[in-house]
This record gives C-alpha cells, structure tokens and sequence, in this order.
C-alpha cells in the first residue's frame, strides 16, 4: 500500500473513530447496556451462582439512588437531563406531577418512549462472544407513566420556552458535553427559587468528549460552586457508585460525586 493511501485509510480510521465516540449513545449495544443498567435485576445482572464483591451489589440501581436525594415533598415539574432510558425520569414521577427527561440520544429516547407506552421493552444481554440472552425491561411498579415526556434534544441548547422546574436532576451527563459550562451557566434560569438540584458526575474527563479547555482547571467540585454558588446553595456532597454491566464477566464500577443544590 502506498504511504497516501496508508495514510488516506488512517484518516478514515480516526474519522470513524471519532464519529463513534459522538455517536456512541447510539449504538444498539450501549443501549442494551443501559436497559439493563436501568431496569435489569440483581440476579440478571450478577449471576446467581457467583459469589460477587458486596461493593458490586451495592452499585446496582444507581439510576433510582441519584433522584432519591431529592427532597420527599410533592412538586410540580421535574426535569432530567441526560436522562437515557429513563428510569431516573420515572422514579422522579413518583414525586413529581410532570417530569420531562431530555437526551441527545434518538434511540435512548425512542427505547424510553417505548416503555411508556407499552409498559416494557425486550433487549438482549451479552454474555460473552456473541451469545446472548433475551431480557424484558419493565416499567418500575407505582409509576403513573402518563406523568412523564420524553424529548430528544442538547443539554447545551436547551430550547428557550422550556420553562421552569422545580427539581432538575443530570445523571452522569456534564462530562459527557462538550461545553458543559454551558449547561451550568443555564441552570439558574431552569430551576425555580427553592427549587431543588441534584448532580451527579464520576469527573471522568475525556478528550473524546469534552475538549480539554473546557475541562474544569483544578478539582470538579471546585468548578461546580465556581458557576453554581451564586444562584444555588449547596446542600450535600456524597458519593454514588454504579455498576455497567458489559458482558458476564467485565463490569464498569464508578464512583459518581452526588451535589445536592437549592435555588436561592
Ligand atoms: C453516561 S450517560 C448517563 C445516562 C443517565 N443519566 C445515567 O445516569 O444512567 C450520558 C447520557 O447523556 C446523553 N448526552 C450526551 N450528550 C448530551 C447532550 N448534549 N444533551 C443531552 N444529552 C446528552 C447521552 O446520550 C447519555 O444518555
């Protein structure tokens, strides 16, 4: 092979790659992952016949724990940004009258919309190789799904007439934008005063994501009450992990920082 014609089919190479990483989200096997990272079961997660870490069983339903540091009370509107397959946005709905779960992703929110309206959804899980199993996400019990909208749409472009919520919640998603100071710099127009903010962020900055200017110059945390403090109070800063399940024996365990904030 000539070196232009090696160098043309590099090219290629990186531009495909490339296109993967922003087109990851819409990949049949990530959203395979994420029905099953959302909605699977322990035992469909984690083999039974396996004596597993605690540490794993205790990152499973990451997606219920992140909205669940939300007050208790009754509101009106919620919001959930970057909201995949939409089990946080649900979970929200237990609390909340009407709850809009927002994702850049067509076929997360086509997945999403589906359960809505039919109440489950079949997926495949990959066990190794090319086998696979066939699994059922159901729509979590309790939920009125008639309360829930899913939109696809850019947390960094959030439409105009979007209105006000009173509780906001972004799982896992700044790290994923590529400014995310622009969604940071929008929250205190999204959140109604007293209104509630919850953040969750593993801090994995990656140039196949997130160009490494917009990256937070010194600590996350740091960064967040940099662009937060003057419209939010913060009210609680923990930990969450979660467990992506990726073939039967290769799992992604993470630590997510939780910020729980109130609009001043
Ligand atoms: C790491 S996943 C987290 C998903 C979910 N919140 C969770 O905790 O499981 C990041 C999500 O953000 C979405 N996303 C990426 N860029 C986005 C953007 N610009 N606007 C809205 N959603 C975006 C992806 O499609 C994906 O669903």
């Amino acid at each position: 092979m000539s070196l232009q014609l090696l160098l043309n089919s590099n090219a290629g190479k990186v531009l495909t790659w490339f296109k993967m990483m922003s087109e990851i989200y819409e990949d049949p096997k990530i959203l395979d992952e994420y029905l099953l990272f959302h909605y699977g079961r322990e035992n469909e997660i984690l083999d039974p016949k396996v004596q597993w870490p605690d540490g794993m069983k205790q990152a499973l339903d990451f997606a219920v724990r992140t909205p669940s540091h939300f007050s208790t009370n009754t509101m009106t509107r919620g919001l959930d940004l970057g909201c995949a397959v939409g089990r946080s946005a649900f979970e929200m709905a237990r609390t909340c009258e009407k709850v809009i779960g927002l994702d850049f992703s067509h076929r997360f929110i086509a997945a999403a919309n589906y359960l809505k309206n039919k109440s489950e959804v079949n997926y495949s899980r990959l066990d190794e190789g090319a086998m696979t199993v066939q699994l059922k996400a159901e729509l979590p019990e309790g939920i009125d799904s008639s309360r829930v909208e899913f939109m696809q749409g850019d947390a960094m472009y959030l439409p105009e007439n979007l209105g006000r919520f009173h509780r906001v919640h972004a799982a896992n998603l700044l790290c994923r934008l590529k400014d995310p100071i622009m969604l940071l710099k929008r929250l205190g127009d999204l959140v109604e005063k007293g209104g509630e903010l919850v953040l969750a962020t593993p801090c994995t900055w990656l140039e196949d994501f997130t160009p490494r200017d917009n990256w937070p110059k010194a600590d996350t945390l740091g960064w967040l009450k940099n662009y937060l403090l003057d419209d939010f109070e913060l009210r609680s800063v923990s930990d969450e992990p979660f467990l992506i399940r990726e073939t039967a024996r290769k799992f992604q365990w993470t630590r997510s920082m939780i910020t729980v904030w109130t609009r001043r």
